[in-house]
C-alpha cells in the first residue's frame, strides 16, 4: 500500500492511541500459564499482539473476547499441550523470544518460526543463555526456526552482553520452570514490563542496580490488567506536535514506565515543551496525558544509558533531529541494525531523500539541522516504526510524500492512518 502524505493546515485533537504492545504480548503469554482467568482491558490489537494469541490457543489455552477486553484462561503454569505444528510467530520478534523462554520449560517439545523478516533476526542472543540454564535448542545460524526440546532447566547467574529487554524477559519466563534461582545481570537498564508483571501475579521477584533476581513460583496468580496507551505509538504524534507549527495535540492515557521514556528526555534536552498531566498507575505501570507544544529544537547528543530507553523511538527521533539546530549525534545504537529493518542505514537513505541532512555511522547517525524536507517517495523498508516516522516526516514537508509499503504499520498500529486522519481534519 503507498500512503499519500501532505502537510495539513494544522493538528488537533485528544488522541488515546491504542494499548502497549510489549506489555499486551506479556500480558498474554503469563496469562495462559496463570492458575485461572485472567483479563486483559484496552488491549492492542495488532499483528503482533495476534500472533501471540493465535499460539497460546495452539497449545490449548482458551483466549475469547469479553466486550472491549480479552479474557485468558490460565492452564497453570504446567497445563499447555503441544501444538502439533510449528508456531508461527509472524514478525513478532517480543513473541518468539518470550516465547522460546516459556516453551524451554515445557515438557514437550515445540518450533517457532516466523516470517521471512524475523527468520533474519539473531536469536543466538537467547539461545545461548537459555542453553545454559539447560535447554535444548536447535536452530540454523543465528535464526528462526526453533527447536525446542524438552530438558530440564536449572537456575543460573547470567550477565547479559546486549542491553536487551527481551533476552531478559525470555530468561525470565524460563526461570519460572527452573530449579532454583535466577539471577540476571543488565549492562544497562531495559524495559522493566516482565518483572512488573510477575510481582503483580505473586512471584518473588526483585531488581535494583542492574540485577534481577527471582525465585521459581509455584504458581502464578491471575491477572486483573488496564494496559496503557503504547508510548512507542503516541511518539509519533508526540513528535508531529512538536514540529508542526500548528499543532495542539494531546495524549491520553500513555504509558510513561521510565524504561521506555527516553525519547522524553532527549525532546526536553532538545528544548521541546512538553507538558505531562493526569498521572496514575494503570496495570502497575505509570501513565499521563502527553500535551507537546510546537517549538524549536537545538541538536543534542544520544549515546550510553538513555539508548535502550528510547530503542524504538529511534526512527521518530531522527526525524525531530532533521529540525533541530545544530548537530544531533546518536552512538552506542548499532541494535538498530538489528530491528525489524536495518534502521541505521535505511533512516539515513530515506530520510535525504527528503532533502535531510544525516549520515550514519556504525552504530548510529549524525544530522545537520534544521533542513526543511521537501516530499518524495520513500521507503518503509517493511518496517512499522520507519513507516510512522517518515510520515511523521511528510506532515512538515513540502509536497507530497508517499510512503510505499505503508502496511506494515499493522505490526503494532493498524489504525495510526486512521488517528492521523482524526488529528488533521478540518482545520483549514
Ligand atoms: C521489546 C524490547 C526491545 C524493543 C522491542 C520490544 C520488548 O527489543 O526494541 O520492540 O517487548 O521486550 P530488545 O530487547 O531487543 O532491545
Amino acid at each position: 500500500m503507498n500512503q499519500a502524505i501532505t502537510s495539513p493546515a494544522a493538528l488537533r485533537g485528544a488522541l488515546r492511541v491504542p494499548g502497549d504492545r510489549s506489555i499486551t504480548v506479556r500480558a498474554v503469554l503469563l496469562g495462559s500459564v496463570a492458575d485461572g482467568t485472567g483479563i486483559i482491558r484496552n488491549g492492542l490489537d495488532c499483528d503482533d499482539t495476534n500472533a501471540a494469541i493465535d499460539i497460546m490457543r495452539a497449545l490449548g489455552v482458551a483466549i475469547h473476547a469479553a466486550g472491549a477486553a480479552l479474557c485468558v484462561e490460565g492452564t497453570g503454569l504446567h497445563g499447555l499441550r503441544p501444538a502439533g505444528a510449528p508456531l508461527f510467530c509472524n514478525a513478532s520478534g517480543t513473541t518468539m523470544r518470550l516465547l522460546a523462554g516459556l516453551l524451554a520449560g515445557q515438557a514437550f517439545a515445540s518450533a517457532l518460526d516466523g516470517s521471512a523478516q524475523l527468520r533474519r533476526r539473531p536469536m543466538r542472543r537467547i539461545t545461548e543463555p537459555l542453553e545454559l540454564m539447560g535447554a535444548a535448542i536447535r536452530s540454523t545460524g543465528d535464526g528462526a526456526p526453533l527447536y525446542i526440546e524438552p530438558g530440564a532447566l536449572h537456575g543460573i547467574e547470567y550477565a547479559m552482553p546486549v542491553a536487551s529487554a527481551q533476552v531478559k524477559s525470555a530468561l525470565l519466563l524460563a526461570g519460572l520452570y527452573a530449579d532454583g534461582a535466577l539471577v540476571v545481570r543488565e549492562s544497562a537498564p531495559t524495559r522493566d514490563h516482565t518483572e512488573r508483571m510477575l510481582a503483580a501475579m505473586g512471584v518473588e521477584i526483585t531488581a535494583s542496580d542492574l540485577v534481577v533476581t527471582m525465585r521459581p513460583p509455584h504458581h502464578l496468580r491471575p491477572l486483573d490488567i488496564s494496559v496503557p496507551a503504547d508510548f512507542s505509538s503516541a511518539a509519533f504524534f508526540l513528535v508531529a506536535g512538536v514540529l508542526h507549527p500548528r499543532a495542539r495535540i494531546e495524549l491520553g492515557g500513555v504509558g510513561l514506565n521510565p524504561t521506555r521514556t527516553g525519547l522524553l528526555q532527549a525532546l526536553n534536552a532538545m528544548g521541546a515543551d512538553i507538558r505531562i498531566q493526569n498521572t496514575t498507575t494503570q496495570g502497575g505501570e505509570p501513565a499521563g496525558d502527553l500535551l507537546p507544544a510546537p517549538g524549536e529544537l537545538r541538536g543534542i547528543e544520544v549515546a550510553g544509558d538513555l539508548v535502550p530507553l528510547m530503542i524504538d523511538e529511534f526512527p521518530i527521533f531522527a526525524v525531530a533531529a532533521t529540525q533541530a539546530r545544530g548537530t544531533t549525534v546518536v552512538r552506542d545504537a548499532q541494535e538498530l541494525r538489528v530491528k525489524e529493518s536495518n534502521r541505521i542505514d535505511g533512516l539515513a537513505a530515506e530520510l535525504r531523500k527528503m532533502g535531510a541532512r544525516i549520515e550514519s555511522t556504525a552504530d548510529g547517525f549524525v544530522v545537520e539541522g534544521p533542513t526543511p524536507l521537501r516530499g518524495a517517495a520513500v521507503d518503509a523498508c517493511g518496517d512499522h516504526r520507519m513507516a510512522m516516522a517518515l510520515t511523521v516526516a511528510g506532515l512538515i514537508a513540502q509536497g507530497e510524500t508517499t510512503i510505499v509499503g505503508a502496511e506494515c504499520v499493522s505490526k503494532t498500529y493498524p489504525t495510526f492512518y486512521a488517528d492521523l486522519a482524526r488529528v488533521t481534519a478540518n482545520h483549514a
